[in-house]
């Protein structure tokens, strides 16, 4: 843990450059933060918090010109963002097929949630980074957001290379997510940017909570209508492959008689899997074979996140 000054900032930025994990300050709480243009680095993300699902995170850039770079600013978007940003409020919009961003930072969707923070600290990070930061609260899976660096500490140990402790965060609650990519715009979270301010300025705005249902229910990739879903069916468990079949590996064991083979990760690293598993999945998912055989993944640690999108790929909708 150290505080941000300009040395401790340029450490965090060289980190991150690294595809290591740096926690920092934002006006709402802590956030555990990466390249969101590293496979590796996110995935390091999903491991460091020990989620059994992939959710899509934030991605914090500088301002709006940045933002434009990654997804497309129709609509009521370029106000709301013109409006509120720096500031709470996250947008969740259609990702540019050429971002750059990892995949899995999205787990899978072709949306991208994109946040502009006010914090000093944060913009600082962003500055001595140069890039954009993918960051979700800085806290365990199922444990509360951390509004404070010992927080940080206290959840999540010493997976992050470096904490930047700038005192405690001034909302404390997490920014407001507005899904702004389809025909109405629609809050999947509350926070300090409130429905009645949206709907004041911008009229009518649905509320997904309204249904009983937290944007992690809503928009969790497995219960969106629009996720990423082979078009191929997939057969799990797969310890050998037929000739009109494409192979998914995991770790040494090759079965032999594939049309296609691709690994996830030859060295059975499951982080390194993780980073490889949405773009190996399009790769194969190709009309030339009949299926998707999928090898074994160990339900550990992030192997119980990769068997979760799996399973749910292989469930036809
Ligand atoms: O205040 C905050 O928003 C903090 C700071 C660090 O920025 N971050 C944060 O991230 O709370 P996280 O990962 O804990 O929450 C991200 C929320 C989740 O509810 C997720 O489902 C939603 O944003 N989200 C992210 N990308 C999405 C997408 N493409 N479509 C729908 N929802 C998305
Ligand atoms: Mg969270």
């Amino acid at each position: 843990m150290k505080p941000a000054t300009a040395a401790a900032l340029d450490e965090a930025a060289a980190i991150l450059g690294g595809g290591g994990l740096v926690a920092f300050p934002t006006e709402t709480v802590y956030g555990l933060g990466a390249d969101a243009c590293n496979e590796r680095a996110v995935a390091r993300i999903f491991a460091a918090k020990g989620r059994p699902q992939f959710n899509p995170l934030i991605v914090h850039v500088k301002d709006l010109a940045a933002a434009a770079r990654y997804a497309d600013f129709d609509g009521p978007a370029k106000a709301l963002a013109a409006r509120f940003w720096p500031g709470p409020l996250t947008l969740v919009l259609p990702r540019h097929a050429d971002s750059g961003l990892s995949l899995l930072v999205s787990a899978g969707l072709d949306t991208v949630a994109l946040r502009v923070p006010a914090h000093p600290c944060a913009q600082k990070l962003l500055a001595a980074f140069g890039g954009p930061i993918a960051a979700p609260s800085a806290n365990a899976s199922g444990a509360v957001s951390p509004t404070r660096a010992e927080h940080v500490a206290q959840s999540l140990g010493s997976e992050p290379d470096l904490i930047i402790d700038d005192g405690p965060c001034s909302i404390g609650l997490e920014s407001t997510v507005v899904d702004a990519s389809g025909e109405t715009l629609c809050v999947l979270r509350h926070g300090a940017v409130t429905l009645e301010e949206l709907r004041t300025e911008f009229g009518s705005v649905a509320d997904a909570s309204a249904a009983g249902e937290t944007a992690e229910t809503v928009k969790s990739p497995g219960m969106l209508a629009r996720h990423y879903a082979t078009s191929l069916p997939l057969r799990l468990d797969a310890t050998s492959a037929d000739p009109d079949e494409a192979y998914l590996a995991f770790g040494e064991a090759l079965p032999p008689g594939a049309a296609r083979t691709e690994n996830l990760s030859p060295s059975g690293d499951l982080t390194e899997a993780a980073a490889n598993l949405f773009a190996l999945l399009r790769a194969l998912d190709s009309q030339e074979y009949k299926a998707i055989a999928v090898a074994p993944i160990p339900d550990e640690g992030l192997g119980r996140a990769i068997n979760d999108r799996l399973r749910r790929a292989a469930t036809p909708a």
